[in-house]
């Protein structure tokens, strides 16, 4: 016998499991059905990012923080370190019981919240007068399959990593983010191809821990769609530190060796070279999840990239149906996945759910860390808009020299005539956190002058965002 539903969510990622939240909490009955296995082959809700993405990368990024700040930097505090050990395995296992804490996390707000909970694979299996029927494959040995009813249907499958051609991942030596997480040794010579955000992410946790990474990229330009001022000082930080990023290079033959992989690849210059590493993570971006949704039976309309299309407001082309995500057009970011998923939810209650893709921040997590929100100077100056900017660096931030980390800066865009901030750019300690207030800012449309006469407190980083909309008028303080 079939279950009923208001709501069957495909996917308990960031996208799916907040909008089954958001759903139940607007009086919908929910459904939420994912597939993902932890290693006992229970259910891990959370998707990608709790468990082979934002959480366990973040995780790992802080352990290989603390490991290098004790071996390099305690010293100028005036604190020795004697002995320092790397134990991967306790880092491993720490960085696993945060996934679990968050595994069950959604599953205790899944109860709190009454959305009941499939463990299993779903597709869409017909469509039926109002509504949809789901075939759900269970994920454990012996469980009956079932089939859920739902008057709407929400997608958000989410997307795996791309591949490069002919060289699948064996996760042994050739990784995708899903084995770069979870490596048991530590590699001598690590590779990386593509110098994105894992790239960097990955490249960076292995280095601190002592690898010699080496990043190859096929674009020229360092961080193409980052604002080239701020990704020039990035670029000059993770130099010093040793993290080698060959731009401009063309990728060739990858070949297994009784030691690890060869990479045969063409510099920029023309030049033949073979870059011998341990392992090879493989970070050139990630494809939709939708093989297996069997979307062509009920006529769910993809792109050529195999996204499901969505229209501004994430409706597919089949009535009550909605996809959210990694799995549609956009950034492949958790927080832009929750937006969507709770505005979707909010839609379908006939309220008014909003995502403003202009404030959505970036981040990446490295040391320095480098955050976003709104246009680059290049994307202004593609437009032909007037603007103005102002940059003020952390080494004219006192909290920042009393953190001993100076590296960086903020850097404010805003219309030249009515002076609305237009973009916020970081590069810098905690620009992760300084962002926030950027994307406060520009969500109320603030001016630069509106930051500039906002009282911050004193020491902060913070301090540096209000400096830099001082600067958009020429008018600093401290530097
Ligand atoms: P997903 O998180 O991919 O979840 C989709 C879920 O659907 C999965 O559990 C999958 O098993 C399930 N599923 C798929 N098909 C079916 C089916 N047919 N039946 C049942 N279940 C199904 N983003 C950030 O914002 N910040 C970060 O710091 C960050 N770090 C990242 C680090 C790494 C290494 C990676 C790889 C990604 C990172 N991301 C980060 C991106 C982020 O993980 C994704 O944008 C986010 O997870 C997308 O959420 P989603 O809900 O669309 O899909
Ligand atoms: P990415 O799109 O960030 O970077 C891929 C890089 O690989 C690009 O620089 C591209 O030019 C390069 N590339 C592509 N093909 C290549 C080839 N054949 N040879 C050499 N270089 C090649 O993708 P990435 O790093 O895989 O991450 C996927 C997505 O996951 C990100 O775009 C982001 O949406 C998300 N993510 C977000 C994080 C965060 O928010 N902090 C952290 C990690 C991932």
């Amino acid at each position: 016998m079939s279950q009923s539903f208001d709501l069957i969510v495909i996917g308990a990622g960031p996208g799916g499991y907040i909008a089954a939240i958001r759903a139940a909490q607007l009086g919908f009955s929910v459904a939420c059905v994912d597939a993902w296995c932890n290693a006992k082959g229970g259910p891990a809700p959370g998707g990608t990012c709790t468990n082979v993405g934002c959480i366990p990368s973040k995780a790992l990024l802080q352990s290989s923080e603390h490991f290098e700040q004790a071996g390099q930097h305690f010293a100028d505090h005036g604190i020795g370190v004697a002995g320092l050990s790397l134990d991967l395995p306790t880092m491993m296992g720490r960085k696993d019981s945060v996934v679990k804490q968050n595994n069950e996390g959604i599953l205790f707000l899944f109860k709190k919240n009454k959305v009941s909970f499939f463990h299993a694979r779903a597709s869409f299996a017909k469509a039926l007068d109002g509504a949809y029927e789901i075939a759900l494959a269970p994920m454990s040995a012996g469980a009956p399959a079932q089939v859920l009813i739902g008057k709407q249907v929400i997608v958000a499958s989410g997307s795996s990593p791309r591949a490069l051609a002919g060289t699948p991942f064996d996760e042994d030596k050739i990784l995708s983010n899903e084995g770069a997480l979870a490596l048991t040794k530590l590699p001598k010579r690590l590779g990386l191809i593509g110098s994105g955000v894992i790239g960097l992410e990955m490249g960076s946790v292995w280095r601190r821990l002592g690898a010699s990474v080496t990043v190859l990229e096929g674009l020229p330009s360092f961080l193409g769609g980052v604002d080239q001022q701020i990704a020039k000082e990035a670029k000059k930080a993770f130099d010093k530190q040793g993290l080698k990023i060959e731009l401009g290079v063309q990728v060739g033959a990858i070949s297994a060796t009784a030691k690890g992989v060869d990479v045969a690849y063409l510099t920029a210059q023309g030049e033949s070279k073979t870059l011998a590493v341990d392992k090879l993570i493989v970070s050139i971006g990630r494809v939709p999840n939708t093989q297996g949704l069997n979307a062509a039976t009920v006529g769910l309309a993809l792109d050529e990239r195999g996204a499901i299309v969505v229209d501004a407001d994430c409706r597919t082309n089949l009535p009550g149906v909605w996809a959210v995500g990694d799995v549609v057009r956009g950034p492949m970011l958790a927080h832009k996945a929750e937006e969507e998923g709770v505005a979707v939810a909010e839609r379908m209650a006939g309220q008014h759910g909003h995502v403003d893709f202009n404030t959505v921040p970036w981040v990446i997590y490295t040391n320095p860390e480098i955050a976003w929100v709104g246009q680059t100077e290049e994307q202004l100056k593609a437009a032909g808009r007037a603007f103005k900017a102002g940059t003020f660096p952390f080494l004219a931030n006192g909290r920042a020299r009393a953190l001993g980390d100076t590296t960086g800066m903020v850097k404010m865009l805003s219309d030249a005539v009515s002076d609305e901030i237009l973009g916020v750019h970081i590069v810098g300690p905690m620009a992760s956190e300084l962002i926030a207030e950027c994307v406060v800012a520009m969500s109320f449309r603030a001016s630069s002058e509106d930051l500039a006469r906002i009282c911050h407190a004193h020491p902060s980083l913070g301090e540096a965002i209000k400096e830099a909309a001082l600067a958009v008028d020429k008018r600093t303080l401290n530097f």
